[in-house]
């Protein structure tokens, strides 16, 4: 297969060229090559697309192409260049508003009105992202034929966020017995994929020319098993102290990213769907989802490697500290 790769030198658009590479493709990324390296085995096509129409640099002879990008005019330009190929698009389930009901899906939850242009300087890009990413998925619906996958939380090696890598550095760097806090309830729910499981999975798409629309979401499980999962994979051997929720707002504790933040922690009942939907429709479509010690494992050793790992963004060891000497 001749594929192109929008992207490729970061995160789940390296994976997909990787795993394409190794499948023995014919892979060619077209990004800046700005933002990272680009795997061994890729051709690289430099296309700037804030600048550049993808016809200028690219040519209809792709069998297919996966394509990461938050802007519509972006795919209407490579859909353009490309319309022969087999799309697949990787959307987000940002797309869908209701961020409360678990169990859901694109059969059962309404989407944001699409946004077909990215708002003026100024404007908010980042909350306008699920509107961008609905105007991405009505914009690759004129190529020949495509699919769209609406991924929940990516994680794994050479995730950049500070979300579930916090949580990896907290556990690595607990000593052997320490108390780590808890966020919320056990059985509150958590749903990642590990970006080379989605990765496989994409490329999979992409061979068999798969169509129609689906999240890329792995199976749910409570928040006292996914974090014992990432001590387990890491090799910590830690004391959890469990605070609940509303506890962690009384001390302003923030849920999911951010300063002060506890990622992996949402309020309930407010996102009580985000980390909760449907993964039946994803697993009956091939998604295969590995160990989440495996995950956690590989994931401390990619942050190990890492030259000079900017400090966690999330809550400090001296900030959970202070709030478990004031709660005990
Ligand atoms: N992370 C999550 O948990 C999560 C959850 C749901 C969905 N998603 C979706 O998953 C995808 C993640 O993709 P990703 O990991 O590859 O990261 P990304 O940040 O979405 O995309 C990065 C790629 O886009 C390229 N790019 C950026 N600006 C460009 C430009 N002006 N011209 C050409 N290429 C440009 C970059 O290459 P250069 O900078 O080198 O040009 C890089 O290879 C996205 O679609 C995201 O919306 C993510």
């Amino acid at each position: 297969m001749r594929l192109l790769v929008l992207g490729g030198t970061v995160f789940l658009s390296r994976a997909v060229a990787e795993a394409a590479v190794r499948r023995g493709h014919d892979v060619t990324c077209a990004c800046r090559g700005a933002s990272g390296s680009l795997p061994d085995g890729v051709r690289h096509v430099v296309l700037d697309r804030s600048t550049t129409g993808a016809g200028a640099v690219l040519d209809d002879g792709f069998d297919a192409v996966v394509d990461v990008a938050r802007d519509p005019a972006w795919v209407r330009s490579s859909v353009a260049a490309t319309p022969s190929a087999h799309h697949v698009l990787v959307s987000t389930i940002n797309v869908y508003p209701d961020t409360s009901t678990p169990g859901g899906g694109p059969s059962a939850l309404s989407l944001h009105e699409p946004l077909h242009d990215v708002p003026d300087e100024g404007e908010a890009e980042a909350e306008a992202y699920g509107a961008l990413k609905v105007g991405c998925e009505l914009a690759v619906g004129a190529a020949a034929s495509s699919w769209v996958v609406r991924p929940g939380l990516i994680v794994g090696p050479g995730d950049g966020s500070q979300r579930y890598p916090w949580w990896v550095r907290r556990l690595v760097d607990a000593a052997p017995g320490e108390e780590v806090l808890a966020p919320g309830h056990p059985d509150d729910p958590v749903q990642v994929i590990d970006v080379r499981d989605l990765a496989e999975w994409l490329v999979d798409g992409a061979e068999q020319r798969r169509t129609g629309v689906v999240d890329g979401v792995g199976p749910v499980v409570g928040r006292g098993e996914a974090l014992a999962a990432i001590a387990r994979g890491v090799g910590a051997d830690v004391r959890w102290t469990r605070v609940d929720q509303d506890t962690l707002l009384a001390h302003d504790v923030a849920p999911w990213a951010g300063p002060r933040s506890l990622p992996l922690w949402l309020p309930l009942p407010q996102y009580a769907g985000l980390m909760a939907h449907d993964p039946e429709p994803a697993r009956a479509a091939g998604l295969r989802t590995r160990p989440p010690e495996q995950t956690a494992a590989d994931t401390a050793a990619w942050l190990a490697t890492q030259p000079d790992p900017s400090p966690p963004e999330g809550l400090t060891r001296e900030e959970e500290r202070a709030l478990l000497a004031a709660l005990t």
